[in-house]
């Protein structure tokens, strides 16, 4: 019989990606943590994502395994925890026990990338890689190959509610381009000032997991304002091909 190769559909040119919203929680009011998320959730959001930072890597400080473990009992949707922290081998397996269902790491705190990213694996999460504005994608060609998303910071990281870096876009088309060509699978996160008026752009460039905070739980209601933003974005997914 004959064989076909097969075309992974993220190597098909008409491929639609699916893109999700996976609001953070750092624009969250904290004492209300379960009915913000769940807020967000009923507005479309589909995994919610935890910013990690310990004052060193970032300077800002935020939360740590026991914030996750009681997010967990709190929502069904994956918890995609972002670590902003040096030596993040040293944490992994308590973010992994708490709960965490997608790991990313930045490039630039770790020494041993590769072996980072098998140990987020180890643990059955999801293993992802960030880059921030001024760390090149180049810099992960070694790693594209095993992880299963790629978070282009679009905001140098630690605060939430900053400007977009508009310079980051051309990372996240090159990113979209080296997986076509080389046939790799991971799909390719954005973080950091995506909101109503840049996230057309954002999708347009190849984003399909949409990191917002303070567009999702700055003002008003966290339901509506994740319905708006995702119609807004999956329309301009829609007018992508
Ligand atoms: C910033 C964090 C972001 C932050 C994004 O370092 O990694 O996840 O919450 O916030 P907004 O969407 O408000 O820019
Ligand atoms: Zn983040």
């Amino acid at each position: 019989m004959l064989e076909f190769p097969q075309l992974h559909p993220r190597q098909d040119p008409g491929f639609q990606a699916l893109i999700e919203l996976a609001p953070s929680i750092l624009s969250a009011d904290f004492a209300h943590l379960a009915d913000q998320v769940a807020r967000a959730t009923e507005g479309g959001g589909s995994l919610i994502h935890v910013d990690i930072m310990d004052g060193h890597f970032v300077p800002n400080l935020t939360v740590g395994p026991p914030l996750v473990k009681s997010l967990r009992k709190a929502t069904p949707l994956p918890l995609d925890c972002h670590l902003m922290i040096e030596d993040p081998d040293q944490f992994i397996p308590e973010f992994a026990e708490a709960g965490a269902d997608w790991i990313s790491v930045h490039q630039e705190a770790c020494r041993h990338l590769n072996r980072t990213l098998h140990l987020i694996k180890s643990h059955d999460c999801q293993a992802g890689v960030v880059i921030n504005p001024a760390t090149p994608v180049e810099s992960l060609s070694e790693v594209l190959d095993i992880v299963d998303y790629v978070l282009v910071m679009s905001v140098n990281p630690g605060f939430g509610g900053q400007k977009f870096i508009s310079g980051t876009l051309r990372k996240m088309k090159k990113l979209a381009e080296i997986r076509a060509e080389r046939g790799y699978s991971y799909r390719i996160e954005v973080d950091g000032g995506v909101a109503l008026d840049t996230v057309a752009e954002v999708v347009r460039a190849g984003a399909e997991i949409l990191v917002a905070g303070n567009a999702v739980f700055g003002k008003g209601d966290p339901k509506q304002n994740a319905q708006t933003l995702l119609e807004a974005a999956r329309s301009a997914n829609l007018q992508k091909v």
